[in-house]
């Protein structure tokens, strides 16, 4: 059991988020994102304030970023940066219209005392395609994170980071492909890596737990686990299934608003991991 009581998480953990006020689809830089769609942005906030309020009712921590007016994608917080031991790697985005999201983030970082922070030289985006796990960072590249940036990453980090190449256009971040589970394990969509990357995961992880591609176009993989807890897409339910019989506590969300963007629960999350005590 992971819960010591109601809102008490043994593990609590602390989250950075950002507010989907300025939230639209302006641009296309992802298969899912459609700037003829129009988004309701009340509706998106609506959905982010119920992720927001279920990781504090699972009693972990939510810090807010303010959100920036002509940034739209600003709410997936999970591309602002890499935190692992108090230590922020920064975010350099591949898209023009994501670049200011950088600094920003950085500056946030500073203004709220972490003093050890690194304005990165190689094209990344943050925790969308770096997923930390006990012992080892798993790094991806394909689409927007270069593979230089992983070795830059380690080397700020102290952390070995294992390098993976995504393949499909509509995977186009680790952390829709991916997601960590306790003990060093992972889940994730076997179509969204290239041979050789699956190779890697197979050795790697030979427990993983497989999602299909039905869960995986839901985004059911853009999800976190807090230990027990499993928040994750309503709508990837053979994959919530499979997370039941491992003995989890799926917490169902909704925020196909922001899957419009090609965003899901992951995206709007970044973990601030504290500095060892
Ligand atoms: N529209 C955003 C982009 O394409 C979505 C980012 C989703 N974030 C993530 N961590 N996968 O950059």
């Amino acid at each position: 059991m992971v819960r010591t009581g109601a809102g008490q998480a043994r593990h609590p953990r602390h989250f950075l988020m950002c507010p989907p006020v300025h939230f639209a689809v302006e641009y296309a830089i992802n298969p899912w994102m459609d700037p003829s769609v129009g988004v309701d942005r009340e509706r998106a906030l609506g959905q982010w304030r119920r992720l927001r309020d279920l990781y504090r009712e699972l009693g972990h921590r939510v810090s807010e970023i303010d959100p920036i007016e002509g940034l739209p994608d600003m709410v997936f917080a999970a591309n602002g940066g890499l935190v692992v031991d108090g230590r922020v790697y920064g975010a350099r985005f591949a898209s023009a219209e994501r670049t200011p999201e950088g600094p920003a983030y950085l500056d946030w970082f500073r203004k709220s005392g972490y003093t050890e922070t690194l304005d990165p030289k190689h094209v990344n985006e943050g925790e969308g395609d770096f997923i930390t796990l006990e012992h080892l960072v798993l790094g991806a590249t394909g689409f927007r994170t270069d593979a230089a940036a992983h070795q830059e990453a380690e080397r700020f980090l102290g952390r070995p980071v294992v390098t993976l190449q995504l393949v499909d256009p509509r995977f186009y971040h680790l952390d829709t492909a991916l997601f960590a589970l306790p003990g060093d394990n992972v889940a994730y969509y076997p179509g969204a890596f290239s041979r050789g990357s699956l190779r890697v995961l197979e050795a790697l992880f030979p427990d993983a737990l497989l999602a299909t591609e039905r869960d995986a176009a839901t985004l059911g993989l853009n999800s976190v686990c807090t230990g027990e807890d499993v928040v994750m897409a309503a709508e990837a339910t053979d994959l919530a299934e499979r997370l039941r019989e491992r003995g989890h506590t799926v917490h169902p969300v909704h925020l196909d608003e922001l899957r419009k963007a090609g965003g899901g629960a992951k995206c709007c999350t970044l973990e601030l991991r504290p500095a060892p005590r």
